[in-house]
């Protein structure tokens, strides 16, 4: 019997619906200790975790307003513990405010041995557990991101069938413990390649991708998809509009995700903030078949503001969360495709 039983089914299904309602998407603050140490040091802030931990706090403090385009956040391990000031727990904070908390369960990439200079994502080993213990603290979902990149001869055969193993793998093990997996292969903006390669690209890996989710009978209902936007890479000097990249994202996505699929949220991988909101607002826009939600799950996208004007001052709290709700906000239209500049 290759399906999970139908009270599982029920709650994975729910749940992704949940997280792709219209209108709402995800805050993604999963950066790892290493990742925030860099924003913490650009504001002049130490990597303690405390420094941590405030960052997280003003975000989740955020006037409830944002739980009306915010759906979902995707945590970092150490934030699923955090409190807040006056000791309420973050996760509390979360569910008060209606916010469905998930997890980033990968533990990032090392090299694909004799590949093209490519690269594969660890953390399977132990993830039934780590999934199991992330329930129990009240997660309803898990993020794994395999990153692609665009070179003269990549992704080569090896990344592509690697990255999506890996996947299926995780994403049944996360099914197996109740959590909703993000699947996410994130085929990269760098590289100077055009509109046309990004598409075949993507279309190449969500196509494995997705043959490798049925091998492994991952539940499609109770998934959610985290890709890249096809556009062309960042140094390519021949720019496409909003309306160009949403026919090619639109495209690729008919070709490669079965409308089985409840939702898809978009990473914003380098974009600028109001980028990523203009070209969300033309994917949704533009006339064509679209059998899923098609949202935002936005991390640099939803932040990269709100870190300008925090500047790491207790005195610049108050407007960065005015910030924080602006952006989703713009984002939360844009999942609409009502989004004006
Ligand atoms: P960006 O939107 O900054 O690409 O981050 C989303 C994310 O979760 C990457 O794994």
């Amino acid at each position: 019997f290759s399906y999970p039983d139908t009270k599982l089914q029920e709650e994975l299904k729910k749940t992704a619906e949940a997280i792709v309602v219209p209108g709402k998407g995800i805050l993604a603050v999963d950066e790892s200790n290493e990742g925030i140490g860099k924003l913490l040091a650009t504001v002049g802030l130490e990597n303690t975790e405390n420094n941590r931990r405030k960052y997280r706090q003003l975000l989740f403090t955020a006037h409830d307003v944002l739980s009306e385009n915010i759906s979902a956040v995707i945590l970092f391990d150490e934030t699923v513990y955090q409190k807040s000031d006056d000791g309420t727990p973050f996760m509390e904070l979360l569910k008060k405010r209606n916010i469905i908390p998930g997890i980033k369960v990968d533990k990032d990439v090392v090299p694909l041995y004799l590949s093209e200079d490519e690269v594969t994502t660890q953390g399977l080993d132990d993830l039934a557990q780590r999934c199991a213990t992330y329930k129990k603290q009240g997660c309803r979902f898990a993020k794994w991101r395999c990153p692609i990149k665009i070179g003269e001869h990549t992704p080569s055969v090896q990344a592509i069938h690697d990255t999506a193993q890996v996947l299926a793998r995780y994403a049944s093990i996360s099914q197996s413990q109740g959590l909703v997996p993000i699947v996410e292969p994130d085929v990269l903006l760098d590289g100077n390649h055009d509109i046309v390669r990004a598409q075949k690209v993507t279309e190449v890996v969500l196509a494995a991708v997705y043959k490798a989710l049925n091998d492994h009978h991952v539940f499609l209902e109770g998934t959610l998809l985290k890709p890249n936007m096809v556009t062309p890479g960042q140094a390519c000097p021949n720019r496409n509009t909003p309306e160009e990249i949403a026919v090619a994202t639109v495209t690729a996505l008919l070709r490669g995700v079965p409308a089985a699929v409840p939702g898809i949220a978009f990473l914003s991988g380098g974009q600028s903030e109001e980028e990523a909101t203009i070209n969300l607002n033309a994917i949704n826009k533009v006339q064509m078949k679209k059998p899923w939600t098609l949202t935002f799950s936005y991390g640099r996208a939803l932040q990269a503001s709100v870190w300008k004007i925090w500047a790491g001052k207790d005195v610049n709290v108050k407007k960065a969360q005015v910030e924080l709700i602006k952006r989703a906000e713009a984002n939360g239209l844009a999942a609409l495709g009502k989004y004006e500049k």
